[in-house]
């Protein structure tokens, strides 16, 4: 497994690393590329770096495609709709997101023809940010991953009997591995727990999904327990 670990001391100090590492690889995609295609997952931990992100200076937003790396299906406007915290976060932004109003398996459909597009236009991921569930989910690949979610497609249709929202809307593992930098964010003591379990696991991807992606170049993880 090829990663760089940042551990952190505090909350501050872990939404800095975090904001700090984000920011320059913003700036550096921009600089040679002209353009920075940005996945955002949803959840609690990434919130307060967002929220620090959309204030940092120096970002040219007008460069960057911001699109949602997984959603619950639940109303845009619901309070555990990940599209809303990031377009409350992003409010300025055009944020690229499953359409919800969609039954499950249609709005999987439309989202990874979107994706499909603008991949095509503007480049595989640029940057992702992905947390990590106490079951070993990442995105909204819970286990035992579906062998769908290694495929052909860019996002498919899951579920969940332990999290909120079962139905979910989830990129898959080529997205994921093809990114150029995928940035993870651990914060809290379940967290490590989980992690140090995946770290000595055996490799099997469908059982711990994240597997796939620290074995890929380009892999940050901002860790604070
Ligand atoms: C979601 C997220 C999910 C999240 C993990 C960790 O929609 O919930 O995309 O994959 O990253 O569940 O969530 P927390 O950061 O809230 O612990």
């Amino acid at each position: 497994m090829d990663f760089t670990q940042h551990e952190t001391t505090s909350p501050q100090d872990f939404i800095r690393t975090s904001v700090t590492i984000l920011a320059a690889k913003i700036a550096v995609t921009i600089s040679a590329r002209g353009h920075c295609v940005l996945g955002l997952s949803g959840g609690s931990t990434p919130r307060p770096v967002y929220e620090a992100l959309e204030k940092e200076r120096g970002i040219d937003w007008s460069a960057v495609t911001i699109f949602l790396v997984d959603e619950r299906c639940v109303p845009a406007d619901h309070h555990e709709s990940n599209q809303r915290m990031i377009r409350e976060i992003f409010p300025r932004r055009t944020i690229i997101a499953p359409d919800t109003a969609l039954p499950a398996a249609a709005c999987a459909d439309e989202y990874d023809q979107h994706l499909r597009t603008l991949f095509l236009t503007k480049g595989f991921p640029d940057i992702v940010t992905l947390g990590l569930g106490e079951d070993g989910h990442t995105a909204s690949l819970f286990p035992p991953v579906p062998d769908e979610a290694f495929g052909e497609r860019f996002a498919i249709h899951t579920r969940t009997k332990q999290y909120v929202s079962p139905d979910r809307i989830t990129i898959t593992i080529p997205v994921l591995t093809r990114a150029t930098t995928t940035i993870l964010l651990l914060s809290g003591e379940p967290k490590r727990i989980v992690w140090e379990e995946m770290i000595a696991a055996i490799d099997d991807t469908h059982r711990w999904p994240m597997k796939a992606i620290l074995r890929s170049p380009g892999c940050e993880v901002v860790t604070r327990w």
